[in-house]
């Protein structure tokens, strides 16, 4: 009874005409990368899918070339390891996370979950106190030491520390960086990161249903004329 459905959203790819808006991929993004990447790695994503959510190809090499956690390399021959700048043909790193917890890869983290988008969304900002009620309810159910209370989360404490503040990130687009708005972004970005042909797959289905229907009415006329003498 404590542990909560996911907010209601109103996103721009929601509903049968829904499309991504690139400029919030854009600020998700940011977000991603001045937050979540500290923990949370993205394998499925490569520096050069980056370019679907609008950014040119030099502004796409300056972003894996000045990205925080470099490429590993290791020499075969020499048994060196190494590491260089990310390349565009480079997925995006894999974190080393020191903390409580194992943050998992978040590439599809909107399609691991019921109502993936809504529910990240939710996540980020239902942090809160635990209710007097449940403390009443379950004396022993005191959020232990290290984990954070959280009603969206199946078990209700988790160990990810509330990661969003107000102006947590400057948007290059001037948007205001409220903690709602960047879990917004956010959960855009990681809905396009799980599906980024999403856009393609609503298109499609139009295109299938007027394909089906075109066919109905041919069929249709062809019964009508091949029946129209038989009474
Ligand atoms: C778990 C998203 C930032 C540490 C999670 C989960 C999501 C998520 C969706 C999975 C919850 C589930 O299993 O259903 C994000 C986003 C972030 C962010 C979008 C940026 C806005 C961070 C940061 C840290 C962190 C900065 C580290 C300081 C963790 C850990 C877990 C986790 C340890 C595992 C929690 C558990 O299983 O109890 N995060 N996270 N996250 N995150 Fe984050």
């Amino acid at each position: 009874e404590f542990y909560k459905h996911p907010k209601e959203v109103e996103f721009s790819f929601s509903g049968p005409f829904g499309k991504f808006d690139r400029a919030q991929l854009q600020r998700g993004f940011q977000v991603y990368k001045e937050v979540c990447a500290n923990c949370h790695s993205l394998k499925q994503v490569a520096f050069r899918n980056l370019t679907d959510l609008g950014y040119s190809e030099p502004e796409v090499k300056a972003i894996a070339k000045q990205w925080g956690t470099k490429a590993k390399t290791f020499d075969a021959k020499t048994g060196d390891a190494g590491e260089r700048d990310n390349t565009p043909a480079d997925h995006i790193p894999a974190v080393y996370y020191a903390g409580t917890g194992n943050p998992p890869d978040l590439s599809l983290i909107t399609k691991a979950r019921h109502e993936g988008p809504e529910y990240v969304y939710s996540l980020l900002t239902g942090y809160a106190e635990q209710p007097a009620e449940l403390l009443k309810k379950f004396p022993d159910a005191k959020t232990p030491e290290g984990l954070h209370y959280n009603p969206y989360f199946a078990n209700l404490n988790i160990a990810m520390p509330a990661p969003l503040t107000d102006g947590q990130v400057t948007y290059a687009d001037g948007t205001k960086a409220t903690v709602d708005q960047e879990a917004k972004d956010v959960a855009a970005f990681l809905t396009w990161t799980a599906e980024p042909k999403l856009e393609k797959r609503k298109q499609t289905g139009f295109a299938v249903l007027g394909f089906l229907l075109a066919a109905t009415v041919l069929a249709y006329l062809s019964k009508k004329n091949v029946w129209a003498s038989a009474h």
